[in-house]
């Protein structure tokens, strides 16, 4: 993706994620956003979809319906002010997929989706604030974009709707957006997006987890670590006050708890990667029944054929002491040692990997092999498909 000049990967990342919007205009070329509206209404109508409808009946008056929708559910809709939302389209559209290497400048385990909408005439999702980042991409037709800075709370929400909208918008900023054109938005800043005529936008949408849902997670964790060792008395017992929780009852607790792994652990790290590649339960991945084998691994490699990451897989890797790295992949870790790191990293910062790559880190190190093996065995890793032009349903 083109950044605006004077934009380096590393001033996105160190003024602008996280912190302010940035509008790129023409980032994207526009064949790289692939979808028509009639195949999105399509994907709209599978049950592997999340899709919604929202229609603005009036400015405080909004209709919500959940898909999988019916060719009948489009045909009665008005003739402006609605949207179409579909949820997930990278998992299953090699085209969307291939729209993520665009953004390889920002944190890859933090990418959730990317959701396409077909807005009509004025449509739009009302205005409203998301809890995570995200980048809207302007597919055909031009969308304005409205900004705001204010803080809005759930008091400023319409009440009574099952979608948070807010019931009143200050303005700060405001662009209209023509197909190729990026907006990107930190955790937080109000929008409205309005379709000038009908449009399409597709969103990059990341994952924020919140500290309530670290927590329980982690403290679940803990709980499946515990002995069964229990609290025992300490020798500050008094025995004219026998009813009192003593100092020394106390430190025996705080003993107790200590002796659980801590957030500075290496546990925790291990904990931190599995819960952050965890994938949403429709997409983990199962072994492939087609196995394979070191020399059916050498032959395609040879051949110059690529391997691909399986569209669901969520990757992510982090250092652990003792010359070891830890791979984490669908909620799970692999233990590996320091000299695994560039298939590692390739893997999990790669869609495709490159034969010829792979092929050379084969010859550098030898556990390379036994790593590529096992992903594939586990169907995170698959055989590449020749990469074409058009970004059509392949499933
Ligand atoms: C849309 O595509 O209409 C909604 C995107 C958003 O506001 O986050
Ligand atoms: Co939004």
């Amino acid at each position: 993706m083109a950044l605006p000049d004077g934009i380096s990967r590393e001033t996105f990342l160190r003024e602008y994620w996280q912190q302010r919007p940035l509008l790129m205009r023409q980032a994207l070329p526009p064949a790289s956003l692939p979808l028509e509206a009639d195949e999105l209404a399509g994907l709209a109508c599978e049950e592997a979809f999340e899709s919604r409808l929202i229609i603005e009946r009036g400015p405080q008056d909004w209709e919500l319906r959940h898909g999988p929708f019916t060719t009948d559910d489009f045909a009665t809709l008005p003739e402006a002010q609605w949207t179409l939302l579909v949820q997930d389209v990278d998992k299953y559209l090699p085209g969307a997929a291939r729209l993520l290497e665009a953004f390889d400048f920002v944190p890859t385990w933090r990418i959730d989706d990317i959701m396409v909408s077909y807005a009509s005439d004025r449509g739009g999702v009302g205005p409203h604030s998301d809890a995570y980042d995200v980048f809207l991409m302007q597919g055909p037709g031009r969308r304005r974009w409205r900004l705001s800075f204010h803080d809005y709370d759930d008091k400023d929400l319409i009440p009574g709707l099952e979608q948070r909208i807010l019931s009143h918008f200050e303005t700060d900023q405001e662009w209209v957006l023509e197909a190729g054109d990026v907006l990107y938005l930190p955790p937080g800043v109000a929008h409205w997006g309005v379709a000038e005529g009908p449009c399409m936008t597709y969103s990059l949408g990341f994952r924020a987890p919140s500290q309530q849902e670290l927590a329980a997670d982690w403290f679940q964790h803990l709980v499946s670590l515990t002995s069964l060792e229990r609290l025992g008395d300490p020798r500050d017992l008094a025995s004219d006050r026998l009813a009192e929780l003593t100092v020394g009852l106390h430190r025996n607790a705080a003993a107790l708890m200590a002796a659980l792994p801590g957030p500075e652990s290496e546990e925790f790290r291990i904990w931190l990667g599995c819960y952050l590649t965890e994938p949403k339960p429709q997409f983990q991945i199962l072994p492939t029944d087609d196995s394979w084998d070191s020399q059916r691994l050498e032959n395609w490699l040879a051949q110059g054929s690529d391997l691909v990451r399986h569209p669901f897989a969520r990757l992510a890797w982090s250092p652990l002491s003792g010359n070891r790295i830890a791979m984490f992949c669908q909620g799970e870790e692999r233990l590996l040692p320091e000299r695994a790191r560039p298939l590692v990293r390739l893997v999990s910062e790669r869609r495709r990997l490159p034969a010829a790559e792979l092929a050379g880190l084969m010859r550098s190190v030898p556990d390379v092999h036994a790593l590529l093996l096992d992903l594939l065995n586990d169907g995170i890793l698959e055989a590449g498909a020749k990469e074409c032009c058009n970004g059509k349903l392949n499933r």
